[in-house]
């Protein structure tokens, strides 16, 4: 098998608390269950611009590293957000607004501008990397509430227009991340504003749980069309969100017969192999200097851990080096595939795939196999147009009209 990637430096942990149950438990569906996904979906469906997403069939890539399938559900074009993150944050500030105004209110109605007064009072705000508050900011702007959107000294400028484009108020403030949740937090508790967090933490439940409810309805989708049950999923990893949602939907799909759960995240930033390891949800300390800003988190969210600790098969950290390659991997298309535009969060997962075909240690502790069938999650496209060119050396709009030129491989600025 030829070479696709060349960094393929790795660190695995076989989840040691895995459960041998087949079917999902009430400790998972405590979180995330078919009533709570119905209720998403119900909403969801009916917001303008709504349609599944691609699920993309890289059959050139699969021959290419010696598997049946891959499956790519490709979240480039959700809801023009560019990211899976559009169904989380703005599915959360509807149900905000429901606590407060009661059920009956639907999205249709609050578009409508119906509840406009009654809104007047509501501040929603979130400290953010990017996607997450892109899609607080649009949701709050599409059913009427005011928006404040927190960003740490080096969030890029191409995503901070991006939100500034839906309405919100940013503020940025000095430090990383956490300091920014900080002071969300210290400026939601002092003017009475209400923190819409992509990540859980002891008292605050309810809306994250919510944002994974969201992103439930992409992995129903991605299940609906496949045209076969997957033996592997491969989703990076952030706080755990998505990977959370992702398992709870496969297993509720396909029960027994789900697939095998590999988490990937960055190495600089594994704050769940970390927590598999000590057996608990544990903190990485350190800059959690990865360029995958989606995926640079230190702490887990604890909700997304109650569907982890004894669901993930395995964990997987990866090198950025190894992202980069990834994202102009597909850019390219291989052996016929279609060119994809994967953001630098999106990629994590194939690149855990593509070293442990090229790593037969890791790919025998994977138990992948000429028949393995996987789906992948690309949960991003070129969420920064900027960022992108600069890691790929082609813009989005070239690599989707077939433009793309190769350049030196593995380049990281
Ligand atoms: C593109 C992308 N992929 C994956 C993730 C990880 O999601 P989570 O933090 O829920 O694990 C993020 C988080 O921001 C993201 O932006």
């Amino acid at each position: 098998m030829s070479s696709l990637i060349h960094q393929t430096r790795w660190r695995h942990v076989a989840n040691p608390r895995r459960t041998t149950d087949t079917l999902i438990g009430e400790r998972q569906r405590a979180v995330l269950n078919p009533q709570a996904l119905h209720m998403a979906q119900t909403e969801i469906r009916r917001w303008p611009g709504y349609a599944p997403t691609p699920l993309v069939g890289l059959d050139g890539l699969a021959k290419a590293c010696g598997v049946a399938v891959i499956d790519y559900k490709d979240e480039a074009e959700r809801f023009s957000l560019k990211s899976f993150k559009a169904l989380g944050g703005a599915y959360a500030v509807l149900r905000l607004i429901k606590r407060r105004l009661g059920e009956a209110v639907t999205s249709d109605a609050l578009m409508r501008g119906e509840y406009r007064t009654a809104l007047e009072g509501l501040t929603v705000c979130c400290a953010t990397d990017g996607n997450h508050g892109r899609s607080v900011a649009w949701g709050a702007s599409q059913f009427g509430v005011r928006c404040v959107i927190y960003l740490h000294a080096t969030v890029s400028e191409g995503r901070e227009q991006a939100i500034a484009d839906f309405g919100a108020e940013i503020r940025r403030v000095p430090g990383n991340y956490d300091d920014s949740v900080r002071q969300a937090a210290e400026d939601a508790a002092e003017y009475g504003w209400c923190v819409v967090s992509d990540t859980s933490y002891p008292g605050y439940m309810d809306v994250p749980r919510d944002v994974m409810q969201g992103y439930s309805v992409m992995v129903d989708e991605a299940v609906a069309q496949m045209r076969q049950p997957p033996t592997h999923c491969f989703v990076q990893g952030g706080v755990g969100g998505l990977a959370a949602a992702t398992l709870a939907q496969l297993w509720e799909a396909y029960g027994a017969e789900r697939p095998r759960l590999v988490v990937v995240e960055p190495e600089r930033a594994a704050c769940l192999l970390a927590s598999a390891e000590a057996g608990r949800p544990v903190a990485v300390e350190g800059e959690l200097d990865t360029l995958m800003a989606g995926l640079a988190c230190g702490e887990v969210s604890l909700l997304a851990w109650e569907v982890l600790d004894e669901g993930v098969d395995d964990y997987v950290a990866v090198s950025d080096e190894a992202a980069v390659e990834v994202m102009q991997l597909l850019a390219a298309g291989v052996a016929g595939d279609s060119p994809l535009v994967a953001g630098e969060s999106a990629v994590a997962g194939l690149a855990g795939l593509l070293i442990a075909q090229q790593d037969p240690e890791l790919g025998a502790r994977l138990g992948l196999t000429a028949e393995s069938r996987v789906l992948l999650i690309g949960s991003e496209g070129a969420t920064d147009d900027d960022v992108y060119r600069e890691l790929v050396g082609s813009s989005a709009d070239e690599v989707r009209s077939g433009r793309f030129r190769a350049r030196e491989v593995g380049h990281v600025s």
